[in-house]
Formats: structure tokens, sequence, C-alpha cells
């Protein structure tokens, strides 16, 4: 799948308006050509930068998308589910996944008895298959920049699972989605976080996430919740961890399990 961040315009604007800033202050006397030659180069740009964006060198986006299942904490979170189930029980009666590619694991969750699935999606889609379009049309998915109020009340959700999508916050807006995750759920919020080193082509070929991905280590990351005011559920590690060597599961990205608000 192809995507960007919800909002790239905002971003460009900012880029785009450095050289015409300069332009003006430094050389507000220079040849009407230059400046006629300059708003060419900005409009190359902004041609460019949409066909980019939009999958215009289709072939391409295919490659990424394999490399990127292959590699995904969604992924992962795929292959959790039955460890997951185990581990929450009860607590898996309405779940929110949030993450690159929620559409396979909101599918995946609906085939499950006794639980009921959302998403959201916080990267454009732009190659959905019919089934998660349908998932759209209904509601069940959102498309939606988590770095704005989750569009839910509070503990609507026993449970809520993000993939990915932290990796691409810088700690600022860390800050405001956490608090946020933990808001919605009402009995844990696990995250499933990349390696450092482990998913290093990610870094290469993701950039398009808005920034490339910042992988962190497992003490970062606990520094990070104790700092943030969240704290770790001792119960589900210790269930998911039983429920997954029973079945030989070994995951390929961080799991942490945190308590919901109180
Ligand atoms: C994030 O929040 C923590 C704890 O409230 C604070 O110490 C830290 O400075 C904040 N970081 C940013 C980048 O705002
Ligand atoms: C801790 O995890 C268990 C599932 O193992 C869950 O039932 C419980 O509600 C969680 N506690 C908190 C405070 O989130």
């Amino acid at each position: 799948m192809s995507r960007r961040p919800v909002n790239p315009a905002r971003r460009f604007a900012d880029s785009a308006s450095v050289p015409f800033t300069n332009s003006l202050h430094s050389k507000s006397r220079s040849s009407p050509f230059l400046s006629i030659g300059l708003v060419l180069v900005g409009a190359l740009l902004l041609i460019g930068y949409s066909y980019s964006g939009s999958g215009g060198f289709g072939g391409d986006s295919n490659v990424v998308s394999k490399a990127e299942g292959d590699l995904s904490c969604t992924s992962e979170v795929l292959r959790a589910i039955p460890i997951l189930k185990k581990a929450y029980a009860d607590s898996t009666r309405k779940v929110l996944h949030v993450g690159p590619d929620t559409c396979s694991v909101v599918s995946k969750l609906l085939k499950e008895e006794d639980t009921e699935a959302w998403g959201v999606e916080p990267y454009e889609i732009e190659d959905a298959d019919g089934n998660c379009k349908s998932l759209i049309r209904k509601g069940i998915v959102r498309v939606a920049d988590i770095k704005f109020p989750l569009p839910y009340r509070a503990r609507s959700f026993n449970l809520v699972l993000v993939s990915d999508a932290l990796d691409y916050l810088s700690p600022k807006y860390l800050n405001r989605t956490l608090p946020e995750l933990a808001r919605v759920s009402a009995d844990g919020l696990v995250i499933f976080a990349g390696y450092p080193g482990k998913q290093r082509a990610k870094v290469a070929e993701l950039s398009k996430f808005g920034r490339p991905a910042k992988l962190r280590s497992s003490s970062w990351w606990i520094r990070y919740f104790v700092q943030t005011g969240l704290e770790e559920n001792e119960s589900a590690i210790k269930k998911f961890e039983q429920a997954a060597n029973k079945r030989a599961y070994q995951p390929s990205c961080q799991v942490f399990h945190l308590s919901s608000y109180h």
C-alpha cells in the first residue's frame, strides 16, 4: 500500500516557503526573471510532489508494501491475536487497533468470537481493497491523524492495540497521543514497537510516513511510560508471556502492556 501522512500539504507549504522568503529578503531588487524562475521551479516541485504522493510512479509502491508487510509490527499484531485473546480474555470484547494497515487487523479481529473491532488508520489509504473500503464506509475504520485527539469517548474500548504508528512520532507528539490512547481504553493498552536495528529496512523505505521511524530501545520506552504516568500491567505481561510460551510464539517486535487510566 502506498500512503502518506494525512495532511502533507501543510508540510510542503512550510518547506516551499523557504526559498521564496529568502528571495524576497536578500534580493529584493533582483531581476523579475529570477522571481519568475523561482515561481516556475516551485510549480514544478509542486507537480512532482503531488505525483509521487499519489503513487504516480506506480510499480515501486508494490515493492515497498511487500517489504513493509514483512517487517511491520502490524503484521506482528495479526500473529499475536490468539495470544492476546488468552492474556486479556474478557477484555477483548471491544478492541480498537491503531496503525497502518489497520483494515487487516480489524478484519481478522472481526472473525474472532465475542470480539467487536474498530480501527484508526493514521495515513491516507490510496489503494484500499473492497473490504477495507467497506469498513471505512461503515465507520468501523477511520482515517485520522493521531497527532490530534481521537474521535472517541473515554473508555470506549476494552483494549487498544497500537502498532508502528508511535515509531513515527516525536516525543512532543507522543506526549499528546499516548495519553489519548490510554484515555479511550478501559482495560489496557498494548503497544507493538519496532526493535532498534531489527527493522532497519523500514527506516529507509518508509520516510513517507512523515518522518523516518525512530526505533527506540525498551529502556527508552519504559522510562518514557514512567514519565508520562503510564504503568505497565504486570498481570497482563505475565499472562501474555505464559500464553506465548505455550505456543512457542516469539514476537519480532517489542510488546508493552500498559494499564488504562482509572
Ligand atoms: C513530554 O512529557 C514529559 C512528562 O510530562 C516531559 O518531561 C517532557 O519534557 C515532554 N517532552 C516534550 C518534547 O514535550
Ligand atoms: C491488566 O490486564 C488484565 C488482563 O490480563 C486486565 O483484565 C486488567 O483490566 C488490566 N488492568 C488494568 C488496570 O488495566
